[in-house]
């Protein structure tokens, strides 16, 4: 496996398995052929026992050549005991002390495996509220998010990497102004993410400019109603993610709207990045293709897109992903049960700003937006038929019955899913996500127990290479600054296209994340990145044009609002 000096050192820290004395026992290519195997065993159960080795060598060479990588915990315990291979997991909290602890168990168990949860807090009783089994009063949802981030903290997801939850509240909520503040404080809930759940009668509250109801029933019928000022409520959050970064948007009747069994249940959360809206108790497995690998380039001709290799990888790429459900080791009867029965999974891309860059179309254009929903279309299409073909071999998924796909034939009730990419982006030595370049060159903290990483973009560098003025003193100053924005020898066509995340209007990453949304069954994570010097009005405009151009939640950052960055631009001396 070729990899970056980078990719070797994570895979050696966290990927490739080791002995009781810690002493590594595989290579990278073990690891591969460990996963590939495991993956390809699942045709077993399908009765198509001849075919395992050549699927095994089929999914080998798929990610040895980097065109493919399934999500962390794929990579991590496929064939070892363990072999819980999904990363993303929605988990209900019902207003129920034993309840909200048997999820807490789930949640650990879930995290120590790998996996990153996502919960919607609002069925629990506001702050203040009457116990009748103690004859006390409830201490409201931000309190037991407390208890669930102390849980995270000390589970390091077997000493691999950090727990991640989400944490959501819906706007309607009579606790929702706590939440809105509650990450105000850095170290407080520093291992969640959180967002309010919009629904879209707040903001017509907002724009006619009326009040707006806070509710809670409990089970008894019992009902708490409060008048608050949506305008005033409105400001409170913006101005905390202003501030903070904290909370993001969830919008809850888009992703309902979507719902592809809403006979199965009301979605209500995301997982910890947002890319995957799920029914409590699913769990989705994700993997993304390589764009950057996915171009051709015929003689004295530009880079081109190759739709014949990316058809192939899609085909292979669902097939693996619909083994993964098969050969997954579930730790609850209900997570097997939600699993086995929708069949989810999240197939994506990273690579995309390196594939621009080769094509010479800057991420901030027009060009770049229509090309995404185009390539993204092609992608879902693509993995809609190789879902059919598989369902024609192996059946529907068991609660088609219940879902808008009734009347077809189709394996997987999703197939779409834009995933964050962290680190199987790294290990593939491209740009991740749908994201831009976070900077040509940067350094990485925190990944690995304090190491810092340096990466330079191969893409970029090859550009600049064939450049006129390219010496060694540029690249230094490039290096120095993580951009190209300030080298005046550089043409102007060559600094548009090696424009970096904060370089680019906020309104360009927006639309970004929705024309891959427009193609996408689940949800596109993507980092809203804006300068430290965005205004209120700036968050406030970003989190409309977010929900009016059908993005499924929102999430900015202003550079420099968190004490912890992991990214840093350039380098700092
Ligand atoms: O690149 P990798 O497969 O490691 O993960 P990603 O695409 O950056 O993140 C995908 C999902 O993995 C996230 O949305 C989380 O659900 C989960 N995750 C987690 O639980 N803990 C982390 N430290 C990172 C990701």
């Amino acid at each position: 496996m070729e990899l970056t000096a980078n990719a070797r050192i994570v895979l050696e820290s966290r990927y490739l398995r080791r002995d009781e004395q810690g002493k590594l026992i595989e290579t990278p290519e073990q690891m591969l052929e460990r996963v590939a195997l495991a993956v390809a065993e699942a045709e077993l159960y399908w009765g198509q026992a001849k075919d395992v080795q050549q699927t095994a060598s089929l999914f080998f060479d798929l990610m040895n050549e980097k065109l493919f990588l399934p999500n962390s915990p794929t990579l991590m315990n496929a064939g070892t005991p363990l072999s819980q291979l999904s990363a993303c997991f929605v988990l209900p909290v019902e207003d129920d002390m034993s309840a909200i602890f048997d999820t807490l168990k789930l949640a650990a168990l879930i995290q120590q495996s790998g996996g990153g949860t996502g919960f919607n807090f609002s069925h629990l009783r506001p702050e203040g509220s009457y116990v009748s089994s103690t004859g006390g009063t409830s201490s409201g949802p931000v309190a037991f998010m407390k208890i669930y981030n102390a849980a995270t903290e000390e589970i390091k997801q077997g000493g691999k990497r950090r727990g991640a939850n989400m944490g959501i509240l819906n706007i309607n909520h009579p606790d929702i102004l706590t939440f809105i503040n509650a990450k105000e404080d850095a170290h407080q809930l520093n291992n969640f993410n959180i967002s309010v759940g919009i629904k879209n009668d707040f903001f017509k509250a907002l724009d006619t400019g009326k009040t707006y109801t806070l509710h809670f029933s409990d089970v008894h019928g019992k009902t708490i109603e409060r008048e608050v000022s949506a305008a005033d409520l409105w400001q409170k959050l913006v101005h905390a993610a202003w501030a903070t970064g904290d909370p993001g948007l969830i919008f809850l009747d888009t992703i309902q709207q979507f719902n592809p069994t809403p006979g199965i249940g009301t979605i209500e959360a995301t997982n910890p990045c947002g890319e995957v809206p799920l029914l409590p108790y699913e769990s989705c497995n994700l993997g993304s293709i390589n764009l950057s690998k996915m171009l051709q380039k015929r003689e004295n001709q530009d880079w081109q897109v190759d739709w014949e290799k990316l058809r192939r990888t899609i085909h292979l790429a669902v097939r693996f992903l619909d083994n993964v459900i098969e050969i997954n080791r579930y730790l609850h009867p209900e997570l097997k049960r939600m699993a086995t029965g929708n069949r989810k999974i999240g197939l994506g891309v990273m690579g995309w700003a390196e594939m621009l860059i080769r094509m010479g179309i800057p991420y901030d254009s027009q060009e770049a937006l229509q090309f995404g929903s185009q390539l993204m279309q092609f992608i879902q299409h693509e993995a809609q038929i190789a879902s059919a073909s598989l369902a024609a071999q192996r059946g529907s998924f068991p609660f088609i019955i219940q879902s808008q796909f009734s009347s077809q034939q189709r394996r997987n009730a999703t197939l779409t899913s834009i995933a964050p990419t962290g680190t199987i982006s790294l290990i593939a030595g491209t740009s991740s996500s749908i994201e831009p370049l976070f900077a040509i060159a940067y350094k990485r903290e925190h990944v690995l127990n304090n190491q810092t990483l340096f990466e330079i973009n191969p893409a970029a560098l090859e550009i600049l290479s064939r450049q006129q003025h390219f010496s060694e003193q540029m690249l230094d100053e490039i290096i120095l600054k993580g951009s190209v924005q300030h080298i005046r020898q550089l043409p102007e066509s060559v600094r548009r296209l090696l424009k970096t995340s904060l370089e680019i209007d906020y309104t360009y990453h927006i639309a970004h994340q929705v024309s891959f949304q427009r193609y996408t069954d689940n949800a596109v994570s993507k980092t809203i990145n804006m300068p430290a010097s965005a205004t209120i009005a700036d968050v406030e405009n970003a989190y409309r044009m977010a929900w009016q151009q059908g993005a499924k939640g929102i999430t900015i950052f202003r550079y420099g609002s968190k004490a912890e960055q992991v990214l840093h631009a350039g380098l700092k001396k």
